[in-house]
């Protein structure tokens, strides 16, 4: 894959994510046996900036990192010159000036971690921009299912509640549908961006509806950061519709996985024991899956970043 950044999931051909999810597939395994790993990442400099809380992402990114051997930095950025007034832009050519290989970047704005990447020369990973993307959640979600289902492909999966605020929706939708899976997208009309059927997938207000005969439940969280007004009558009201229980669980295939990316609010979307219940919940294989396609997606991209230099001193 020779790429400089991975921004989002939409340039992606479905042959680079099969060649990601192939080598994070090994690191999950080493992982697992705790088996020594190459220490591709030796030598190299990576920063992590959140400008927006973060548990399990900034958490695995660091992990990933230092089990390949980088050096890893966590920038606090409520203790950074952001709040001095100085931009996101100036910031990040500050840290470029001290040559750095990888920058992780989440921020709230939809956009700015791609002007971020056109300012610098290290590589960057969107881990996350307002509405917009979160491509390595998308590569992790796709290899849970592939592990959990054998295949990434013919699949019926529903991705449900909040769409219209989600990154993690869209950069699955996008995954998703460029791998050949019949998306729905359940929710609230309020909850669902427009232009939507935009990317072919099918719409249900309904939850029993939507969640009938398919492989795969994704569900989504609240996110009332990101809303400006009320887009539910009561947190109570929507889990008597939208919240996946037993009853609405049913209707699903037998078999089928529920997944969360997390953080999760039990009792708002989701039933704490659906969560719970190994037999059908894969969130605990996700946040794994995590350190794995992190590994194998800085793997590559340093990879990539060696052998552009290497052609440029020819
Ligand atoms: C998601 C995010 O930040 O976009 N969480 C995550 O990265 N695991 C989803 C969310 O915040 O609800």
């Amino acid at each position: 894959m020779q790429t400089k950044h991975l921004l989002g999931i939409e340039p992606l051909h479905p042959h680079q994510i099969t060649e990601i999810l192939d080598l994070a597939d090994q690191y999950a395994q080493s992982n697992r046996s705790k088996a020594p790993i190459n220490d591709v990442l030796g030598g190299c400099t990576q920063i992590n900036m959140f400008f927006e809380n973060s548990t399990r992402t900034q958490a695995s990114f660091e992990i990933a990192g230092k089990r390949l051997g980088a050096d890893v930095m966590n920038m606090s950025m409520k203790a950074s010159s952001i709040n001095k007034g100085e931009t996101l832009i100036d910031t990040a050519v500050t840290l470029n000036a001290m040559h750095p290989d990888l920058l992780v970047v989440r921020h709230p704005h939809s956009g700015a971690v791609d002007l971020l990447a056109q300012k610098v020369d290290c590589a960057v990973i969107n881990a996350g921009d307002g509405r917009h993307e979160h491509p390595t959640q998308a590569l992790l979600d796709a290899l849970t299912i592939r592990r959990s289902k054998g295949r990434l492909h013919r699949l019926n999966i529903a991705i449900c509640g909040d769409i219209a605020h989600s990154r993690v929706a869209r950069s699955n939708l996008i995954l998703l549908g460029k791998m050949e899976n019949r998306i729905r997208l359940v929710g609230p009309a309020t909850l669902m961006p427009s232009g939507i059927t935009e990317f072919g997938a099918e719409v249900y207000h309904d939850m029993n509806e939507g969640l009938k005969d398919v492989d795969v439940i994704m569900m989504l969280r609240l996110q009332s950061e990101r809303m400006d007004g009320g887009f539910i009558p009561s947190e109570r009201e929507y889990y008597h519709r939208y919240g996946l229980d037993t009853a609405k669980l049913s209707n699903a295939k037998e078999g089928a996985i529920v997944m969360h990316p997390g953080p999760m609010n039990r009792g708002v979307e989701i039933d704490g024991e659906i969560a719970d219940d190994l037999s059908r919940s894969v969130i605990q294989e996700q946040v794994e899956m995590g350190v794995a396609v992190r590994m194998a997606v800085m793997n590559i991209l340093m990879r990539s970043r060696r052998e552009a230099a290497q052609e440029a001193m020819l």
